[in-house]
């Protein structure tokens, strides 16, 4: 078991490079299965979500070869199986846009219901309300896994009572080799789905709308091979753009999308950092106390709930008092618990925390509750004073491309430390 100890007080300084979208190669690992020939797919993060994807796209018999550390070949052809292996499937969320793409290249699809972070009941009623509307049927359950068969999947509308993102993908994924046309209203808006409608017509697919509230699919017969870049993570670079504020620094955080920042760099512009936005990358600085603000988390283009944990971290270190309202997740304040135990004063009711600056965290041994909780435990340690030790290190490396490497160049005291399996036991 491993942990990160992390010497808090350091400033950031320097230059830190965004590794490939997280949620974008989730997405479009599995979309590699609808296309009818080989794709090299570049910008690949090195992260484990990336790792148990092509896994479970080996174990389906596709020929999967690195061709560098980020970007791989996939051929596709030799897949042998609807099926998704179980343990693999269990351990992230986006295993099930499995499903989309096999019930899209084949028709059927068996696929453990997906693992991954935990922060509420993550239904999935939405994705099966498309496939239905396609012209698939669902079995019953049977051992946690989710079966569908399909005669012919055939174009129809479908609306989403809730703006969701990964109904979204996989009612795209379903869509791309189906008879006729998709109409999908109330879709989601985020960079990512943008990113595999455009992977997507790189192979030859007719999607339209994509980064609008509908988006068209018009089905097509054959996928052509292709070679495709994945953008940068909007949420990697929200968390350095965090630390750089937490540590009153100055850093350059490249090749990002800066148009996919606006939500954060308004907020953190709100706090009191300077933000310098370029072409392909953004500069943030930070000297005076933090100003105390509200924050709602909403769809994109609305402040996304996956930097609510690290601007969290920021205002429990801003004067005065701040409120973050959760829109999207029932439960996601679980990391305020770990924030408490370095000193924030925070108070959580339902969907509403309310943040009581303090004037500074801390160092103590928390644990990192689930991906981006992590990332907030992270540049908490960074921010407080003294030794922070982050256990369940496992979730963070889900997500975020060598962080102790891109922290250190940056000045930051962080180690990756050896825990002996019986003081795990022990403790
Ligand atoms: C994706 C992201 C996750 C992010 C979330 C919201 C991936 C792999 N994960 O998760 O990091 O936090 O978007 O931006 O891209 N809902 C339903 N029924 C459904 C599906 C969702 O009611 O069938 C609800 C959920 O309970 C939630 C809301 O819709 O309240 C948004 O969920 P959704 O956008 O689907 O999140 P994920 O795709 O799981």
């Amino acid at each position: 078991m491993e942990k990160y100890r992390i010497c808090g007080g350091n400033r950031l300084s320097g230059a830190v490079d965004i590794s490939g979208a997280k949620n974008a190669v989730v997405a479009i690992l599995p979309a590699v299965i609808l296309c009818d020939e080989p794709c090299v797919i570049e910008n690949i993060p090195n992260i484990s979500d990336v790792s148990t994807s092509l896994n479970i796209l080996s174990a389906m018999g596709a020929k999967v070869r690195r061709i560098d550390r980020n970007t791989v070949e996939i051929d596709p052809r030799s897949v042998f199986t609807n099926e998704v292996d179980h343990a693999l499937a269990r351990t992230m969320r986006a295993s099930y846009y499995f499903i989309g793409a096999l019930l899209g290249k084949c028709g059927s699809a068996r696929v453990p219901l997906p693992g991954g972070c935990w922060f509420g009941v993550r239904p999935i009623d939405l994705h099966l309300k498309g496939f239905r509307a396609l012209g698939a049927q669902d079995l019953p359950l049977d051992q946690g896994v989710i079966e569908l068969h399909a005669d012919h999947l055939m174009g129809n509308s479908v609306y989403l009572d809730t703006v969701s993102v990964g109904a979204t993908v996989n009612i795209m994924l379903a869509a791309v080799r189906a008879r006729g046309m998709t109409i999908i209203e109330n879709a989601a808006k985020e960079p990512h789905i943008v990113d595999l409608a455009n992977f997507l017509n790189t192979m030859g697919a007719d999607v339209r709308g994509a980064g609008t509230d509908v988006i068209k699919i018009r089905g097509v017969q054959h996928l052509h091979s292709a070679t495709y870049s994945i953008i940068p993570d909007q949420i990697e670079a929200g968390t350095y753009m965090a630390m750089a504020v937490a540590t009153h620094g100055d850093v350059l955080v490249r090749n990002v999308i800066p148009k996919h920042l606006e939500s954060i760099t308004a907020k953190l512009e709100e706090m009191g950092a300077t933000i310098e936005e370029m072409d392909d990358a953004v500069r943030v600085r930070c000297s005076g106390p933090l100003h105390h603000c509200n924050v709602k988390t909403m769809p994109h283009p609305g402040f996304p709930t996956d930097m609510q944990p690290q601007i969290g971290v920021l205002l429990s270190l801003a004067e005065g008092t701040s409120v973050i309202t959760e829109g999207i997740w029932e439960n996601r304040f679980r990391y305020v618990d770990e924030l408490r135990r370095m000193g924030a004063e925070v108070q959580v009711d339902g969907k509403t925390a309310v943040f009581q600056g303090v004037k500074e965290l801390v160092g103590a041994p928390v644990e990192a509750v689930d991906l981006r909780a992590g990332a907030a435990m992270v540049i908490a340690g960074l921010a407080a004073n003294g030794i922070t030790e982050v256990d369940g290190i496992g979730y963070i490396e889900r997500g975020y491309e060598d962080i102790v490497e891109k922290l250190t160049r940056l000045g930051a005291d962080i180690r990756r430390i050896y825990v002996p399996e019986a003081q795990v036991r022990n403790a």
